[in-house]
């Protein structure tokens, strides 16, 4: 696709011309925007880009795989994981709120990528080509969003790394800043990056620590894991995939249902499925998702998954429901 060549081959040309001789960091979050953006800037400058992926544990299954093996062989972007999950996992103890688990979840993961961060710059300071620049995969629509400004003013999730310490200030790359999403993907395809990377489906930064009702759990995280990844294969098995704006599925940890699975009465968790389609998340309607194809996920999620005797679906739009349950 020529205007996608062209259009990459510009943003690198920019990328080089701004970072100079200097280095670059970049955190990784999973998702298209910042694999695209570390990518660009990866074949602007190579190896004076280190990326950081703080793994927190909430991803879905195979996720933190595709960052830590296929991103990095698609690109050859040098990596730096930071395995936070036990972390990630005790600050969350106990905790039931909403909003309390995402300020929990914000904070940590700025702690993390700070000293990531700190650990890359001290290793390089005093050298000619010293870390001032931190990439950001801010699309077109953050920009408008946030008022136009450059700089902090753009940091709308906690992945996107704000409130960084004055010691920590960097220059900020945005190579995706006039960009809407359509064509960051089909960026995305023309640098290689894996399909399951650029199709991904909008994924919140708290992962699913807000898609579990109740305290996060390992156990639960795994639970939820297995049914999500059996929701999403079935959707793409049937082709629907890049018809759905997200497919939430949701674990309701505190609540117990009975159930007779095999020949002997359970009394497990029940599963929301959550598919909705939207323009960009402000309304939704839900998925009509045709029924042979909810069937396939409820039996093959019940048959697979021990703890959960039921399958349910969520029919609200938003609003007056939001998407996330959380
Ligand atoms: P709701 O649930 O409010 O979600 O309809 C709208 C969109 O935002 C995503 N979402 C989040 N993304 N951090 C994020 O980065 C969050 O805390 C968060 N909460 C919701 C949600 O997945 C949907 O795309």
């Amino acid at each position: 696709n020529w205007t996608m060549l062209n259009i990459a081959e510009e943003a690198i040309e920019a990328i080089r011309a701004q970072v100079g001789g200097k280095r670059a960091i970049c955190g990784l979050s999973g998702g298209v925007d910042s694999a695209v953006a570390a990518a660009l800037v990866q074949r602007a400058i190579g190896s004076r880009l280190t990326c950081v992926f703080v793994d927190h544990g909430l991803l879905r299954k195979g996720e933190a795989e595709q960052v830590e093996k296929d991103f990095v062989a698609a690109t050859g972007v040098q990596l730096h994981v930071v395995d936070a999950q036990e972390r990630f996992l005790s600050a969350l103890a106990g905790v039931t709120d909403p909003e309390t688990k995402r300020k929990i979840i914000g904070r940590e993961f700025i702690r993390v990528f700070e000293q990531a961060a700190r650990e890359i710059v001290a290793a390089h300071s005093g050298e000619d080509d010293d870390v001032e620049f931190l990439v950001q995969g801010t699309l077109y629509p953050d920009v408008v969003e946030s008022g136009g400004g450059t700089g902090a003013a753009n940091i709308k999730s906690h992945h996107n790394v704000g409130g960084l310490p004055e010691d920590l200030k960097f220059k900020l790359v945005e190579p995706l800043r006039t960009l809407f999403k359509d064509e960051v993907r089909a960026l995305g395809e023309q640098l290689g990056l894996p399909p399951e990377i650029v199709w991904r489906h909008p994924f919140p930064g708290p992962g699913l620590a807000i898609r579990i009702i109740g305290e996060v759990t390992r156990e639960r995280l795994d639970i939820l894991r297995e049914a999500d990844a059996i929701a999403r294969e079935e959707l793409s098995a049937a082709g629907l995939d890049r018809d759905i704006w997200q497919f939430p599925v949701v674990l309701l940890a505190d609540v117990r249902s009975v159930g007779v699975q095999g020949d002997s009465r359970t009394y497990g968790h029940p599963v929301v499925l959550r598919p909705v389609t939207s323009e960009d998340a402000m309304t939704a309607d839900w998925a009509r998702l045709p029924y042979d194809l909810l069937q396939r996920i409820s039996t093959r999620i019940t048959n697979e998954v021990r703890e959960i005797n039921r399958v349910v679906v969520d029919i609200t739009s938003k609003p007056p429901g939001t998407i996330e349950w959380e």
